[in-house]
This record gives structure tokens, C-alpha cells and sequence, in this order.
């Protein structure tokens, strides 16, 4: 069956401002659903968490659905998500936590394709620990992440390797599964930021291999909240600093305050929304967000071959990177435009591009590309149309014809 673009359209309310939302990568836009979950837990008595009474044990409840549904996203245990405002945030609590039992001479390995959310975090808690940093390069050309390098950079003093899903910057989907063989063969754990990949396809936990998987809620419809799933019983293995009178449960010892209950029921019917993109998805809700996500990506890809169709046939254009795998997202410049001033040129015709490095520092620093400006990013989500993107490549078109003024 076809993807149904028009009723997935229909459940986001700000899609009727007209704009052409190409930055999914940095955080998607609200279905009714969900923002009619996060007013309900709004509008309902919510107390602090506590069984005692009803309007506390609500608040139970909204910790629990949350924990659930990003359970059945991932292919995780329940008790194996921690919840936290950010995947940055959850990231550096890891990375300090484990970075604690690193000494001298051990050594952790992070990628150049990486946000920097998945690799400045493990850089700090090396030096802190005086441990060593090992970088896995990517290829310029491509933008893939050769795995075989790994069998070179990890070895037995390994403690940690950080490694995309996807990423943010031109898409790449490296090997993480064969990557995470190589690490846990020499005892190594893995963290794997799934951030950019989750929103683009089914995501099982096991099959990345991934010790720790991160992902955040605001790039696949839901509130700007984030999750980090593992093996429950990884997270009973490690102590992260914390108050002394806040639970010492897992997962609950990893999430530090109190926590945003109304966005936890939004993240929940986020989870909801996924599931239910594929409409003749039967099955319970870890099923029907695979078929959702599935349907999504089929579609998502179509338009991203589109996409990179009418790019290519723009000499104005360069695009980076071309890996095999890769997310609905490409970077690119336009010959006579500075990325910043191509992005607010196409913002004036209501079409929505990020420019600049999007945080994928050490990409872009490794291009050459930085200190120029970067790129302008297209990302494709299920709620784009094969219209938009004509919309995106006719404008490139003229822009191309035009040249920054000075001044913009
Ligand atoms: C690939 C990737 N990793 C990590 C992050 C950081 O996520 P958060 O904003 O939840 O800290 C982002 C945000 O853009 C991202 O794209």
C-alpha cells in the first residue's frame, strides 16, 4: 500500500503554515496527538512521584508509559530506558560515569562523523581520567566510516567506542553492528548515538550491538526530551554521581531532578504517532512501529532519491558525501552562496534548510569546510512532499542564477 502522505500530514497542525520543513534533522514538527497528550497530563492533577495519592501516582504512571514506549521504539527493556532532557545531557552523565573507572593509558575511540554530542563528552572524560583518544577517520570523498580501521584502533586498553548510527551531517550509516563486534571482542563497551538514524527506520537494540543507544524525542515528532536504552543489567553495573536521598533504582539513579511529566506523555503518544504511519500495521505497538517506521523509509527514500536526482542536475551545486547506507539527509553548497545566506535566501521563499555545521564539528573541521561556513542541509521526513522537494530543487535553480548580494 502507498504511504498515505496526506493523511500523515493531516496529524500536524503547523504543516498549514505552508513552510517546507527540510530541518527534521534538527527536530521535527508536533502532531495533534501529541500535543493533545502533553496538554490532557497538563490539564489532569499531577503531584511529584509518589504512590500516596492519585494525582502522584500519575506522575508514576507518565515515567512508566514514557519508559514503554521507548522501549517498544528501540526494541529495549523498560527498565533499561533512562529518560533525560537531551541526548547531549545524557551522553556527558554516561560518559562521566564510566570515564570514573578509566585510568591512565586506557583508551576510549570516537569517529570524526560523529556529532559532537558523541564525542566531545568522551573526550573530556578521557583527559579527565588521562586516558588516550583514538579517532576513526571517514572517508572525504564518501562520507563512509570504514570499519576495518576499527581492527587497528581497538585493542586491549579499549574501554569505550562511540560510533554514529547516522549522521546528521551527509546521512552515513556505518556498520555499528560490525564495528560493536570488533569492540566487544577486545572487552570494549559501545555508545551508539541513534539520534539521527532512529527517526529514519526500525530500530532493534540488539542487532546494533550497542551497549548504550541514544535517541532523541524531538527528532521523530515527539517533545524535546531524550532516552538512553541498555541492558538493565549494564545500568545495575554502574554508579553515576547523584543525590543521596533520589532513588538509587534503575533506571531511575541516571535521571537526575524531577522530570517534565506532561513531555513524558507527550513522548508517549510520539511513539503513538510512529506506530500508527502504517495504518494496515496489525500486531502490538513494538510491531506496528516497525511497520510504520518501515513504511516511512520507503517513502522517505523515494523523496530523498529525488532530491538527490535534481541536485546532481544542478551544476551550481556540491554535494557531500554519497555512502551506500545512509539517512534521507545531504549536505551541500551552491556555488556563489555562503551557506549561511543560501539558507536565509531560501527561508524567504518559506523553505526550511539549517546551515553551519549542525554540530557535526569534527566533519566539517575535517573537510576544510568549517571555517567557511559549512553546508546547507536538506533531511527528508515522512511529512515532506515530492512537491516540496520541486519546490527546493526550481529554488536552487534561480538562486543559482542569482549570486549573493552583499549584505543579506
Ligand atoms: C546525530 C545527533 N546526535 C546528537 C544530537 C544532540 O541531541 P540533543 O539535542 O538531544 O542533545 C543531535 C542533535 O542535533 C544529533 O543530530
Amino acid at each position: 500500500m502507498p504511504f498515505d502522505i496526506a493523511r500523515t500530514r493531516a496529524a500536524y497542525p503547523a504543516l498549514t503554515e505552508g513552510f517546507a520543513h527540510f530541518d527534521g534533522a534538527g527536530g521535527t514538527q508536533t502532531p495533534q496527538s501529541v500535543i493533545d497528550a502533553v496538554s490532557a497530563a497538563m490539564g489532569t492533577a499531577l503531584g511529584n512521584r509518589t504512590p500516596a495519592f492519585g494525582p502522584g501516582r500519575r506522575s508514576l504512571e507518565l515515567v512508566d508509559a514514557a519508559r514503554a514506549a521507548v522501549a517498544d521504539l528501540l526494541g529495549a527493556a523498560p527498565r533499561g530506558v533512562v529518560l533525560g532532557p537531551s541526548a547531549t545531557a545524557l551522553t556527558y552523565t554516561l560518559a562521566r560515569t564510566l570515564g570514573e573507572t578509566w585510568r591512565p593509558g586506557d583508551e576510549v575511540v570516537v569517529s570524526r562523523l560523529d556529532h559532537d554530542a558523541n564525542v566531545r563528552p568522551w573526550v573530556q572524560a578521557a583527559r579527565a581520567a588521562g586516558a588516550t583518544v583514538r579517532w576513526a577517520e571517514f572517508d572525504p570523498a564518501t562520507g563512509e566510516l570504514p570499519t576495518g580501521q576499527y581492527a587497528e584502533l581497538v585493542g586491549e586498553r579499549t574501554r569505550l567506542v562511540a560510533v554514529t548510527a547516522g549522521s546528521n551531517a551527509v546521512g552515513t550509516m556505518p556498520d555499528v553492528a560490525a564495528i560493536a563486534k570488533t569492540a566487544h571482542a577486545a572487552g570494549a563497551l559501545v555508545c551508539v548515538d541513534g539520534v539521527h538514524s532512529v527517526p529514519h527506520g526500525p530500530t532493534d537494540l540488539a542487532s546494533t550491538g550497542a551497549d548504550f543507544l541514544v535517541t532523541s524525542a524531538y527528532k521523530w515528532s515527539g517533545p524535546h526530551l531524550a532516552a538512553m536504552a541498555a541492558d538493565p543489567a549494564r545500568w545495575e553495573s554502574l554508579h553515576p554521581a547523584k543525590l543521596i536521598p533520589s532513588s538509587d533504582a534503575v533506571p531511575d539513579r541516571f535521571e537526575a531532578g524531577t522530570p517534565s511529566f506532561p513531555l513524558l506523555a507527550g513522548v508517549a503518544a510520539a511513539v503513538d504517532h510512529l506506530a500508527g504511519l502504517d495504518p494496515t500495521a496489525t500486531g502490538d505497538r513494538r510491531e506496528r512501529v516497525r511497520a510504520g517506521l518501515a513504511a516511512a523509509q520507503a517513502y522517505e527514500e523515494s523523496l530523498f532519491d529525488r532530491l538527490l536526482a535534481g541536485l546532481a542536475d544542478n551544476p551550481a551545486v556540491t554535494v557531500y558525501g554519497s555512502a551506500a547506507r545512509r539517512c534521507p539527509t545531504v549536505s551541500f553548497r551552491l556555488a556563489g552562496w555562503s551557506p549561511a545566506g543560501l539558507a536565509a535566501a531560501l527561508g524567504e521563499a518559506r523553505l526550511c534548510l539549517s546551515s553551519g555545521d549542525y554540530y557535526a564539528y569534527e566533519y566539517f573541521r575535517a573537510m576544510g569546510l568549517r571555517e567557511t561556513g559549512g553546508a546547507v542541509r536538506a533531511s527528508v521526513y515522512h511529512y515532506n512532499t515530492a512537491d516540496e522537494v520541486d519546490r527546493l530543487l526550481s529554488e536552487l535553480h534561480t538562486l543559482a542564477g542569482r549570486r549573493e548580494t552583499m549584505g543579506r
